[in-house]
């Protein structure tokens, strides 16, 4: 890889613990999968990126329901948990999807999925190029991302309209402390390089908290609970708040 990602080291740091909170870790089971999930096509018989593929939960959800899966995750920890989730034969791959996926092959994915990654991407430009290159023509592009809003207000900003290097630390994840960086940006900026790169929007979930929501059972955010802004001060979402009164992420799904 020319650069380490941005995130590299906090998700090495972080794998094992990740793998083994990621099925029932609230906001990941009840909150973020759910949204993005609910986005996806019928992937029986169909081929599947999952790129940023982490232990391997989503390559797991797309394999019992019949598709055939190809992964990528930056990190070699990731790489190896995911093995280990799915089996040895398991086609999962380190790369950087910053950087061209030159072992893909052009149009040669019905749907790509990219859930929770792109935040720890500076120039989304070249990353979408190389998702529409492998996606075939009316091939869906599913990700999840921060809201926007929610990180604006989170890290404290003083200017939305910037894309900034913010960051914290997590302690959600048995103990294991980690500083987490990420790249803060505008609405605008999260939907315009999606356009630019020839996607149509197709649908947007912003998602809530139901009053049947499993979050509300748990009897707290554990996830907001246990972040800790790089600028300092009290997480805005009290620990004691059950559930997140604005989104925390945006599920999107584009065509190509
Ligand atoms: C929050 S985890 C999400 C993993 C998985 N998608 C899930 O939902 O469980 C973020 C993942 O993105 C990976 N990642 C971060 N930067 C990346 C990059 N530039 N290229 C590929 N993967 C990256 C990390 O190694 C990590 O596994």
């Amino acid at each position: 890889m020319p650069d380490k990602p941005i995130a590299f080291d906090a998700y090495e740091t972080l794998a094992t613990a990740y793998a083994a909170a990621v099925d029932t870790k609230p906001h990941n089971a009840y909150y973020e999968r759910p949204a993005t999930l609910s986005l996806m096509p019928e992937v029986k018989g169909k081929r599947v990126l999952d790129a940023g593929c982490g232990s391997g939960v989503y390559s797991e959800w797309l394999m019992k329901r019949g598709a055939e899966v190809v992964a990528v995750d930056a990190s070699p920890k990731m790489v190896e948990l995911a093995k280990q989730r799915l089996g040895s034969s398991f086609d999962v791959r380190q790369a950087d999807m910053s950087q061209p996926l030159t072992f893909l092959q052009d149009s040669s994915f019905d749907v790509v999925l990219c859930p929770l990654v792109l935040e720890y991407i500076e120039d989304w430009r070249a990353t979408f190029a190389e998702v529409y290159r492998v996606l075939r023509s009316g091939g869906q592009f599913v990700f999840s991302v921060s809201h926007p809003l929610h990180d604006y207000i989170y890290f404290k900003s003083n200017n939305y309209f910037e894309t900034e290097l913010v960051g914290g630390e997590w302690r959600g994840f048995e103990g294991v402390r980690v500083y987490m960086p990420s790249f803060r940006r505008s609405l605008e900026a999260t939907l315009s390089p999606l356009t630019e790169a020839g996607f149509c929007l197709e649908r947007i979930v912003e998602p809530g908290c139901p009053e049947n929501s499993p979050l509300l059972k748990i009897g707290g955010n554990r996830h907001a609970s246990s972040f800790v802004p790089r600028t300092g001060g009290p997480p805005v979402m009290a620990s004691s708040q059950k559930c997140p009164q604005r989104p925390r992420h945006l599920s999107i799904s584009f065509l190509r």
